[in-house]
């Protein structure tokens, strides 16, 4: 596999460990080579959700990557957010923009952290995307979050379809509340591509 930075190769990985490798070489350029020139807005889509229906800190942002999503959460008023990544390279570049009161290095296969207690909220955006994370990453952010918090996740529309999200909805219904499935647009106006114009199904919940 080339590690090559891009969406496609991001798209293409199989495992943690490729994410590691990949987002390790991508950190430095991803705001600008990636976010900025594709008019990425996935992670605006998921702050202002959030703010939308009522969430609040302390937040945690699953697969915070250079910090995207914390800092549409925190352009929004949100405090005490926290940032939690498996890739160090890519929580370095976050907690250099001051915006996280802790980054953590975690796999969300392996469960997540909570040193300060339940948060009162959770947010993820691009994580639960082609070759990243699957439904049963949704199992580690809802464990974060204290019951009746509020929980918004990006999946991308196609990776909802092929990786069989609808049946771990059935699964979680026992365990969370007021579901609400809107599907939004990952890129702005001006993303030119093959990718131009892909779409994210924003879950959003509460734990019950
Ligand atoms: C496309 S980036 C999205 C980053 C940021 N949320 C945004 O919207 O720009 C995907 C992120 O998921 C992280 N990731 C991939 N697999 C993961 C896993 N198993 N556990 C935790 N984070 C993971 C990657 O390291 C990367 O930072």
């Amino acid at each position: 596999m080339t590690k090559d930075p891009s969406l496609e190769t991001a798209y293409a990985l199989e495992t943690p460990e490729d994410s590691v490798q990949l987002y390790s070489t991508w950190a430095d350029s991803y705001d600008n080579d990636f976010a900025q020139v594709s008019d990425y807005i996935l992670h605006e889509q998921v702050a202002r959700h959030f703010v939308n229906i009522g969430g609040f800190g302390p937040v945690l942002d699953v697969g915070a990557g250079t910090g995207l999503c914390g800092a549409a959460l925190r352009a929004r008023g949100i405090g005490q957010i926290d940032g939690t990544d498996i890739s160090a390279e890519m929580l370095e570049v976050a907690a250099a923009k001051d915006i996280y009161r802790a980054t953590r290095v975690e796999n969300i296969f392996d469960g997540l952290a909570t040193p300060s207690g339940p948060y009162q909220g959770a947010v993820s955006s691009g994580t639960f995307t082609n070759g990243h994370v699957g439904p049963d990453g949704l199992d580690a952010v809802i464990d974060t979050v204290r019951p009746r918090g509020w929980i918004v996740v990006s999946v991308n529309a196609q990776h909802y379809e092929t990786t069989g999200f609808a049946e771990k909805m059935s699964v979680l219904e026992p365990h969370i509340a007021d579901l609400s499935i809107a599907k939004v647009a990952i890129y702005g106006p001006s993303a030119t591509g093959p990718n131009a114009k892909d779409t994210a199904l924003l879950l959003a919940f509460r734990r019950a």
